[in-house]
């Protein structure tokens, strides 16, 4: 079994750079299978989550060739329509996007369930809202999602999506892109790795116009060609480093970031007492005096990340005075609140709502990752924390965070990654 060992207290110094963006690469991956052609794509992070779509991709007949340990090329000319059956599409949230992006292709998509991080319920009936609005119908399978299109394949439709789905609005522009007619899709997310996609797909010869606002519209194209993109920085990565530098009190220069997207996190640092100097492509984080505690809402982009919450609940439980997390995107995204108890942390949740009465300092302990971002914030609360933590389900961490304790070892922390057969 894979643990995490840190003896807290070190501070952070030096030089950090941030990987390509996980929740970018994965719709981008997918998408590949709309253009049947070659896609070279640059900038990929390496992590289980990516590695286990390109995974999919070739169980399905697509020609995977690494030409980098963070570059690839994808041939989808001769994609199968049959997903994998074997689990491996029930294990992230990511494989979603083969619904649009099949039933773009092919007109017919039939997915087995997919995972992901379990916090709440990670319902889909926007996507399937945006499917219908296409003229795809839905067909009832115990152990599958199902759509297809109707004999005369999809045609433009006007969605509006009750909710801001970061995933809904990415699958209906999957399906929109090769659909007759127009698509307009209101209300929809506005994440960076949405304009992301649409940069792809525009470069593979889609028309899209109007990604990162809430109104995008789709011209349908016949056909699509294959191109090479290169994938944005991470900013939750990115976000991980600063609260990381932030809670142990060092100085670290976050390079290869894009600054605007991390203006939330940085503004809410900023009131926190932490330093933050705006480069044009890097971020340096400072903190020498006490963290201050602040209130923090999570929402849909351009709002604070919700996967960043809980890095900040851990930062947030060794600041000063009361400081309250209201989670605005997920029902229950505080399970790591538990692990983070064991760790001496005084926080009470009630439904969407954390408060956190800070502490001196938090105790090592041995804790469990829950989630991905759950586990990056234990990551975080150890470095800070006074004595050794050891931290379990290290798997869940590397489904998106590149070699993050090398990251960390770089940067001075005491923290080593442990592989033992029991
Ligand atoms: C994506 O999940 C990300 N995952 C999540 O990141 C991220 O937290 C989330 O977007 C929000 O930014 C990937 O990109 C692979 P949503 P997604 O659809 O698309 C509700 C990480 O840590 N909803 O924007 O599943 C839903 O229940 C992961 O990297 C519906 O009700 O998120 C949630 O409350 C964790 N019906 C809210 O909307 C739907 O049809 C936002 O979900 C779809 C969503």
């Amino acid at each position: 079994m894979k643990k995490i060992i840190i003896n807290g207290g070190n501070k952070l110094k030096g030089d950090i750079y941030v990987s390509g963006m996980k929740n970018a690469a994965l719709p981008i991956i997918f998408a590949t299978i709309l253009t049947g052609d070659m896609c070279s794509i640059e900038n990929l992070p390496d992590v289980t989550d990516v590695n286990l779509s390109l995974d999919i991709l070739a169980a399905m007949g697509a020609e995977i060739r690494r030409t980098g340990s963070t570059s690839v090329i994808i041939d989808t000319s001769k994609l199968s329509p049959e997903c994998p059956d074997n689990g491996m599409v029930g294990r992230l949230r990511g494989s979603t996007y083969l619904l649009g992006a099949l039933l773009g292709r092919f007109g017919d998509a039939k997915v087995g369930f997919s995972g992901g991080c379990n916090f709440g319920v990670r319902p889909i009936d926007q996507h399937i809202k945006g499917f219908q609005a296409l003229g795809a119908d839905v067909l009832n399978e115990d152990d599958c999602n199902h759509v297809t299109a109707g004999a005369g394949g999809l045609h433009g439709g006007s969605v509006y999506l009750d909710i801001a789905s970061v995933g809904a609005t990415i699958n209906v522009m999957l399906a929109a892109v090769t659909a007759r007619g127009r698509t307009t899709i209101d209300n929809a997310a506005r994440e960076p790795h949405i304009v992301d996609l649409a940069n792809f797909l525009n470069m593979c010869g889609a028309r899209i116009t109007g990604a990162g606002t809430s109104f995008i519209k789709i011209m349908g194209v016949e056909e699509l060609h294959g191109c090479s993109y290169t994938i944005i920085p991470d900013m939750i990565e990115a976000g991980t480093y600063m609260a990381a530098a932030a809670a142990t009190g060092g100085r670290v220069n976050i390079k290869g970031v894009i600054p605007k997207h991390m203006e939330t996190v940085t503004a809410k640092l900023q009131e926190m007492g932490v330093g933050v100097d705006e480069k044009d492509e890097s971020l340096i984080v400072t903190r020498s005096s006490a963290l201050n505690g602040t209130n923090l809402k999570t929402f849909f982009y351009p709002g604070f990340p919700t996967d960043m919450q809980p890095q900040f609940g851990a930062l947030l439980a060794s600041a000063s005075g009361t400081s309250v997390i209201t989670e605005g995107v997920f029902d229950s995204r505080f399970r790591y609140v538990e692990e983070l108890a064991k760790m001496k942390a005084d926080i009470t949740v009630d439904g969407r709502t954390a408060t956190i009465n800070g502490v001196e300092r938090l105790c090592g302990a041995e804790v469990k990752a829950v989630d991905l971002r759950a586990g990056a914030a234990l990551v975080i609360a150890g470095l800070a924390a006074e004595g050794t933590t050891v931290i379990t389900g290290v798997e869940l961490i590397e489904r998106g965070y590149n070699d993050i304790v090398g990251k960390l070892r770089k940067l001075g922390a005491d923290i080593r990654l442990e592989d033992t057969e029991e």
